[in-house]
Protein backbone atom coordinates (compact mmCIF):
# COMPACT_ATOMS: atom_id res chain seq x y z
CA UNK A 1 0.00 0.00 0.00
CA UNK A 2 1.73 3.18 -1.08
CA UNK A 3 0.96 6.35 -2.06
CA UNK A 4 1.86 8.79 -5.03
CA UNK A 5 4.22 11.13 -1.87
CA UNK A 6 5.82 7.79 -1.00
CA UNK A 7 6.52 6.83 -4.08
CA UNK A 8 7.68 10.50 -5.10
CA UNK A 9 9.78 10.53 -2.19
CA UNK A 10 11.61 7.13 -3.11
CA UNK A 11 12.03 7.77 -6.85
CA UNK A 12 13.99 11.20 -5.62
CA UNK A 13 16.07 9.25 -3.08
CA UNK A 14 16.76 6.43 -6.15
CA UNK A 15 17.58 9.13 -8.87
CA UNK A 16 19.69 11.01 -6.29
CA UNK A 17 21.42 7.37 -5.95
CA UNK A 18 21.75 6.73 -9.46
CA UNK A 19 22.97 10.02 -10.98
CA UNK A 20 25.47 10.88 -8.25
CA UNK A 21 27.23 14.64 -9.38
CA UNK A 22 26.61 13.34 -12.67
CA UNK A 23 24.82 15.20 -15.15
CA UNK A 24 21.30 14.54 -17.02
CA UNK A 25 19.76 15.55 -20.33
CA UNK A 26 16.14 14.77 -20.48
CA UNK A 27 14.31 15.06 -23.42
CA UNK A 28 10.57 16.52 -23.45
CA UNK A 29 8.23 15.03 -26.07
CA UNK A 30 5.54 18.01 -25.12
CA UNK A 31 3.15 14.79 -23.96
CA UNK A 32 2.52 14.31 -19.84
CA UNK A 33 4.91 11.28 -19.45
CA UNK A 34 8.33 13.30 -20.05
CA UNK A 35 7.18 16.20 -18.42
CA UNK A 36 6.23 14.77 -14.92
CA UNK A 37 10.04 12.66 -15.55
CA UNK A 38 11.43 15.83 -15.71
CA UNK A 39 9.39 17.73 -13.16
CA UNK A 40 10.31 14.69 -11.05
CA UNK A 41 13.80 14.46 -11.50
CA UNK A 42 14.62 18.23 -11.47
CA UNK A 43 12.84 18.25 -7.92
CA UNK A 44 15.86 15.24 -6.88
CA UNK A 45 19.02 16.69 -8.73
CA UNK A 46 18.02 20.83 -9.41
CA UNK A 47 20.71 22.02 -11.96
CA UNK A 48 22.24 18.67 -12.51
CA UNK A 49 19.22 18.85 -14.96
CA UNK A 50 19.15 19.88 -18.70
CA UNK A 51 15.39 19.50 -20.47
CA UNK A 52 15.53 19.61 -24.18
CA UNK A 53 11.99 20.36 -25.86
CA UNK A 54 12.60 18.56 -29.47
CA UNK A 55 10.37 20.12 -31.73
CA UNK A 56 10.13 18.15 -34.79
CA UNK A 57 7.05 19.94 -36.23
CA UNK A 58 4.76 16.92 -35.72
CA UNK A 59 3.25 18.58 -32.72
CA UNK A 60 -0.68 19.11 -32.15
CA UNK A 61 -1.55 22.84 -32.81
CA UNK A 62 -0.11 25.49 -29.86
CA UNK A 63 1.65 22.02 -28.12
CA UNK A 64 4.84 22.82 -28.39
CA UNK A 65 4.03 26.62 -26.76
CA UNK A 66 2.36 24.90 -24.13
CA UNK A 67 5.17 23.03 -23.37
CA UNK A 68 7.88 26.01 -23.11
CA UNK A 69 5.30 27.81 -20.86
CA UNK A 70 4.91 25.26 -18.72
CA UNK A 71 8.67 25.18 -18.00
CA UNK A 72 9.87 28.14 -17.98
CA UNK A 73 6.51 29.83 -16.79
CA UNK A 74 5.59 27.51 -14.38
CA UNK A 75 8.54 25.75 -13.04
CA UNK A 76 11.28 27.74 -14.01
CA UNK A 77 13.27 24.82 -14.94
CA UNK A 78 15.41 25.58 -17.81
CA UNK A 79 14.72 24.37 -21.15
CA UNK A 80 16.76 24.08 -24.48
CA UNK A 81 13.94 24.54 -27.53
CA UNK A 82 15.41 22.66 -30.29
CA UNK A 83 13.52 23.27 -33.64
CA UNK A 84 14.20 20.86 -35.74
CA UNK A 85 11.05 20.79 -37.77
CA UNK A 86 12.92 20.72 -41.20
CA UNK A 87 15.43 17.97 -40.12
CA UNK A 88 12.45 15.43 -39.53
CA UNK A 89 10.33 16.58 -42.18
CA UNK A 90 13.47 16.25 -44.35
CA UNK A 91 14.83 12.71 -43.20
CA UNK A 92 10.65 11.56 -43.66
CA UNK A 93 10.47 12.84 -46.89
CA UNK A 94 9.54 9.23 -49.12
CA UNK A 95 9.50 7.97 -46.03
CA UNK A 96 6.10 5.16 -46.31
CA UNK A 97 6.59 2.38 -43.90
CA UNK A 98 5.64 2.62 -40.29
CA UNK A 99 8.38 1.18 -38.86
CA UNK A 100 10.91 3.39 -41.03
CA UNK A 101 9.13 6.23 -38.79
CA UNK A 102 9.34 5.42 -36.01
CA UNK A 103 13.18 4.05 -36.63
CA UNK A 104 13.87 7.53 -38.24
CA UNK A 105 12.15 9.57 -35.54
CA UNK A 106 13.67 7.60 -32.17
CA UNK A 107 17.20 7.88 -33.98
CA UNK A 108 16.72 11.50 -35.05
CA UNK A 109 16.09 12.52 -31.29
CA UNK A 110 18.92 10.49 -30.01
CA UNK A 111 21.32 12.57 -32.40
CA UNK A 112 19.84 15.67 -31.21
CA UNK A 113 20.24 14.81 -27.39
CA UNK A 114 23.66 13.48 -28.29
CA UNK A 115 24.17 17.37 -29.65
CA UNK A 116 22.80 19.34 -27.00
CA UNK A 117 24.74 17.24 -24.21
CA UNK A 118 28.00 17.72 -26.13
CA UNK A 119 26.98 21.64 -26.37
CA UNK A 120 26.97 21.09 -22.43
CA UNK A 121 30.06 19.64 -21.72
CA UNK A 122 28.43 16.09 -21.89
CA UNK A 123 25.89 14.17 -20.24
CA UNK A 124 26.22 11.12 -18.12
CA UNK A 125 22.75 10.31 -18.46
CA UNK A 126 19.49 10.37 -20.91
CA UNK A 127 16.12 10.63 -18.75
CA UNK A 128 12.91 9.70 -20.64
CA UNK A 129 9.51 9.17 -19.39
CA UNK A 130 9.14 5.60 -20.28
CA UNK A 131 5.97 3.92 -18.83
CA UNK A 132 5.28 0.11 -18.02
CA UNK A 133 2.96 -0.16 -21.38
CA UNK A 134 5.75 1.15 -23.57
CA UNK A 135 8.29 -1.23 -21.84
CA UNK A 136 5.76 -4.54 -22.46
CA UNK A 137 4.43 -3.59 -25.82
CA UNK A 138 7.63 -2.71 -27.78
CA UNK A 139 8.91 -6.40 -26.68
CA UNK A 140 5.48 -8.32 -26.97
CA UNK A 141 2.15 -8.15 -26.89
CA UNK A 142 0.85 -10.29 -24.43
CA UNK A 143 3.82 -10.99 -23.00
CA UNK A 144 4.06 -13.73 -25.19
CA UNK A 145 7.21 -14.77 -27.38
CA UNK A 146 8.68 -11.32 -28.83
CA UNK A 147 7.20 -9.98 -31.66
CA UNK A 148 7.49 -6.25 -32.10
CA UNK A 149 3.70 -4.77 -32.41
CA UNK A 150 6.00 -0.62 -32.58
CA UNK A 151 9.13 0.59 -31.48
CA UNK A 152 8.44 3.03 -29.12
CA UNK A 153 10.42 6.00 -29.89
CA UNK A 154 11.56 5.48 -26.40
CA UNK A 155 12.11 2.40 -25.37
CA UNK A 156 15.12 0.04 -26.66
CA UNK A 157 18.00 1.77 -24.97
CA UNK A 158 20.86 3.79 -26.87
CA UNK A 159 23.75 3.31 -28.89
CA UNK A 160 26.51 1.64 -27.23
CA UNK A 161 29.42 4.75 -28.01
CA UNK A 162 26.74 7.09 -26.66
CA UNK A 163 28.43 6.10 -23.22
CA UNK A 164 25.14 7.33 -21.32
CA UNK A 165 22.99 5.45 -18.79
CA UNK A 166 19.10 6.12 -19.27
CA UNK A 167 16.97 7.28 -16.14
CA UNK A 168 13.21 6.00 -16.66
CA UNK A 169 11.68 7.17 -13.20
CA UNK A 170 7.89 6.03 -14.37
CA UNK A 171 9.05 3.05 -15.59
CA UNK A 172 7.03 1.16 -13.31
CA UNK A 173 3.99 3.01 -13.99
CA UNK A 174 0.50 3.26 -15.66
CA UNK A 175 -0.48 6.71 -17.37
CA UNK A 176 -3.21 7.32 -14.40
CA UNK A 177 -0.57 6.79 -12.04
CA UNK A 178 1.82 9.50 -13.76
CA UNK A 179 -1.66 11.49 -13.94
CA UNK A 180 -1.83 11.28 -10.21
CA UNK A 181 2.14 12.06 -9.61
CA UNK A 182 2.22 14.75 -11.71
CA UNK A 183 -1.15 16.15 -10.01
CA UNK A 184 1.34 15.47 -6.53
CA UNK A 185 4.26 17.37 -8.23
CA UNK A 186 1.90 19.99 -8.92
CA UNK A 187 1.19 19.95 -12.59
CA UNK A 188 -1.48 21.97 -12.95
CA UNK A 189 -4.80 19.61 -13.94
CA UNK A 190 -5.19 20.59 -17.79
CA UNK A 191 -1.48 19.41 -18.54
CA UNK A 192 -2.34 16.30 -16.54
CA UNK A 193 -5.35 15.70 -18.17
CA UNK A 194 -4.16 15.85 -21.78
CA UNK A 195 -5.14 12.63 -24.07
CA UNK A 196 -1.54 10.44 -24.51
CA UNK A 197 0.10 11.95 -27.84
CA UNK A 198 2.73 9.63 -29.23
CA UNK A 199 6.57 10.28 -29.23
CA UNK A 200 6.87 10.10 -33.36
CA UNK A 201 3.78 12.50 -33.14
CA UNK A 202 1.81 13.55 -36.59
CA UNK A 203 4.00 11.38 -38.49
CA UNK A 204 2.65 8.47 -37.26
CA UNK A 205 -1.54 9.74 -38.01
CA UNK A 206 -0.28 10.56 -41.63
CA UNK A 207 -0.25 7.03 -43.56
CA UNK A 208 1.81 7.33 -46.90
CA UNK A 209 4.19 10.07 -47.04
CA UNK A 210 4.43 12.59 -43.75
CA UNK A 211 5.05 16.42 -45.91
CA UNK A 212 4.47 20.28 -44.74
CA UNK A 213 1.50 20.43 -46.23
CA UNK A 214 -0.23 17.09 -44.82
CA UNK A 215 1.02 17.98 -41.47
CA UNK A 216 -0.56 21.18 -41.53
CA UNK A 217 -4.42 20.17 -42.82
CA UNK A 218 -3.83 17.65 -40.03
CA UNK A 219 -3.26 20.21 -37.19
CA UNK A 220 -6.37 21.97 -38.33
CA UNK A 221 -8.38 18.87 -38.53
CA UNK A 222 -7.21 17.51 -35.43
CA UNK A 223 -8.11 20.89 -33.61
CA UNK A 224 -11.51 21.21 -34.27
CA UNK A 225 -12.21 17.88 -33.34
CA UNK A 226 -10.76 18.69 -30.50
CA UNK A 227 -12.64 21.79 -29.64
CA UNK A 228 -15.80 20.01 -30.78
CA UNK A 229 -15.11 17.27 -28.41
CA UNK A 230 -14.04 19.89 -24.96
CA UNK A 231 -16.96 21.79 -26.19
CA UNK A 232 -19.43 18.69 -25.77
CA UNK A 233 -17.85 18.33 -22.10
CA UNK A 234 -16.40 14.51 -23.21
CA UNK A 235 -12.49 15.41 -23.24
CA UNK A 236 -12.38 13.69 -20.02
CA UNK A 237 -14.62 10.80 -20.74
CA UNK A 238 -12.35 9.53 -23.43
CA UNK A 239 -8.89 8.41 -23.01
CA UNK A 240 -7.66 9.47 -26.59
CA UNK A 241 -8.95 11.44 -29.44
CA UNK A 242 -7.80 11.95 -32.47
CA UNK A 243 -7.49 12.57 -36.47
CA UNK A 244 -5.86 10.71 -39.11
CA UNK A 245 -5.23 11.80 -42.98
CA UNK A 246 -5.19 9.14 -45.33
CA UNK A 247 -3.66 9.07 -48.34
CA UNK A 248 -6.71 8.51 -50.22
CA UNK A 249 -8.69 11.54 -52.25
CA UNK A 250 -12.65 10.78 -52.83
CA UNK A 251 -14.52 12.91 -55.17
CA UNK A 252 -17.18 15.40 -53.61
CA UNK A 253 -19.32 18.46 -54.68
CA UNK A 254 -19.57 21.73 -53.03
CA UNK A 255 -22.00 24.48 -54.25
CA UNK A 256 -21.52 23.45 -57.84
CA UNK A 257 -18.44 22.64 -57.98
CA UNK A 258 -16.79 19.33 -58.17
CA UNK A 259 -14.16 18.13 -55.50
CA UNK A 260 -11.41 15.44 -55.20
CA UNK A 261 -9.79 15.75 -51.79
CA UNK A 262 -8.34 13.49 -49.00
CA UNK A 263 -10.41 11.52 -46.74
CA UNK A 264 -10.14 12.01 -42.66
CA UNK A 265 -10.79 9.07 -40.40
CA UNK A 266 -11.66 10.49 -36.86
CA UNK A 267 -10.92 8.01 -33.91
CA UNK A 268 -11.60 8.26 -30.21
CA UNK A 269 -11.43 5.19 -27.65
CA UNK A 270 -11.81 4.41 -23.99
CA UNK A 271 -9.27 3.09 -22.01
CA UNK A 272 -7.41 2.52 -18.59
CA UNK A 273 -3.86 1.62 -19.42
CA UNK A 274 -3.26 1.76 -23.33
CA UNK A 275 -3.15 -1.69 -23.83
CA UNK A 276 -6.83 -2.48 -24.28
CA UNK A 277 -9.36 -0.30 -25.90
CA UNK A 278 -13.00 0.29 -27.04
CA UNK A 279 -14.60 2.94 -29.71
CA UNK A 280 -15.96 6.04 -27.95
CA UNK A 281 -19.78 5.91 -28.89
CA UNK A 282 -20.45 9.18 -30.66
CA UNK A 283 -23.99 10.49 -31.17
CA UNK A 284 -24.30 10.72 -34.77
CA UNK A 285 -25.18 13.86 -34.31
CA UNK A 286 -22.30 14.71 -32.78
CA UNK A 287 -19.64 13.29 -35.61
CA UNK A 288 -21.91 14.71 -38.28
CA UNK A 289 -21.43 18.14 -36.61
CA UNK A 290 -17.79 17.39 -36.36
CA UNK A 291 -17.28 16.40 -40.01
CA UNK A 292 -19.26 19.17 -41.38
CA UNK A 293 -16.80 21.69 -39.77
CA UNK A 294 -14.22 20.01 -41.15
CA UNK A 295 -14.80 19.90 -44.75
CA UNK A 296 -15.74 23.72 -44.51
CA UNK A 297 -12.81 25.00 -42.57
CA UNK A 298 -10.18 22.75 -43.62
CA UNK A 299 -8.85 22.61 -47.59
CA UNK A 300 -8.21 19.56 -48.79
CA UNK A 301 -10.68 17.78 -46.70
CA UNK A 302 -14.17 16.68 -48.30
CA UNK A 303 -14.82 13.64 -46.33
CA UNK A 304 -14.53 12.32 -42.84
CA UNK A 305 -15.32 8.63 -41.47
CA UNK A 306 -15.23 7.18 -37.96
CA UNK A 307 -12.91 4.44 -37.02
CA UNK A 308 -14.75 1.64 -35.09
CA UNK A 309 -12.54 -0.84 -34.53
CA UNK A 310 -11.73 -1.60 -31.08
CA UNK A 311 -7.92 -3.09 -29.11
CA UNK A 312 -7.09 -5.68 -30.23
CA UNK A 313 -7.36 -6.17 -33.01
CA UNK A 314 -6.32 -2.79 -34.15
CA UNK A 315 -4.05 -0.69 -32.29
CA UNK A 316 -4.76 3.06 -30.73
CA UNK A 317 -2.45 4.41 -33.33
CA UNK A 318 -2.94 3.67 -37.08
CA UNK A 319 0.81 3.24 -37.21
P1 LIG B 1 -0.98 1.71 -29.79
O1 LIG B 1 -1.10 2.45 -31.09
O2 LIG B 1 0.26 0.85 -29.74
O3 LIG B 1 -0.79 2.83 -28.69
O4 LIG B 1 -2.22 0.95 -29.45
C1 LIG B 1 -0.94 2.63 -27.30
C2 LIG B 1 -0.70 3.98 -26.63
O5 LIG B 1 0.67 4.36 -26.77
C3 LIG B 1 0.79 5.57 -27.50
N1 LIG B 1 1.97 5.44 -28.39
C4 LIG B 1 3.18 5.94 -28.13
N2 LIG B 1 3.63 6.68 -27.10
N3 LIG B 1 5.77 6.73 -28.10
C5 LIG B 1 4.94 7.09 -27.11
O6 LIG B 1 5.35 7.80 -26.20
C6 LIG B 1 5.41 5.98 -29.15
O7 LIG B 1 6.20 5.68 -30.02
C7 LIG B 1 4.03 5.57 -29.16
N4 LIG B 1 3.31 4.85 -30.04
C8 LIG B 1 2.05 4.77 -29.54
C9 LIG B 1 -0.51 5.72 -28.25
O8 LIG B 1 -0.77 7.08 -28.57
C10 LIG B 1 -1.48 5.12 -27.28
O9 LIG B 1 -1.81 6.03 -26.24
Amino acid sequence: DWTMAEFRATKIKEIREQVGSGRVICGLSGGVDSAVAAVLIHEAIGHQLTCVFVDHGLMRLGEAEQVVSLFKGHYNIPLVHVDASEMFLGGLAGVTDPEAKRKFIGKAFIDLFEAEAKKIGGADFLAQGTLYPDVIESVSFTGGPSVTIKSHHNVGGLPERMNMQLVEPLRELFKDEVRALGKELGLPDVFVGRHPFPGPGLAIRIPGEVTQERCDILRKADAIYLEEIRNAGLYDAIWQAFAVLLPVRTVGVMGDYRTYDNVLALRAVTSTDGMTADIYPFEAAFLSAVATRIINEVKGINRVVYDFTSKPPGTIEWE
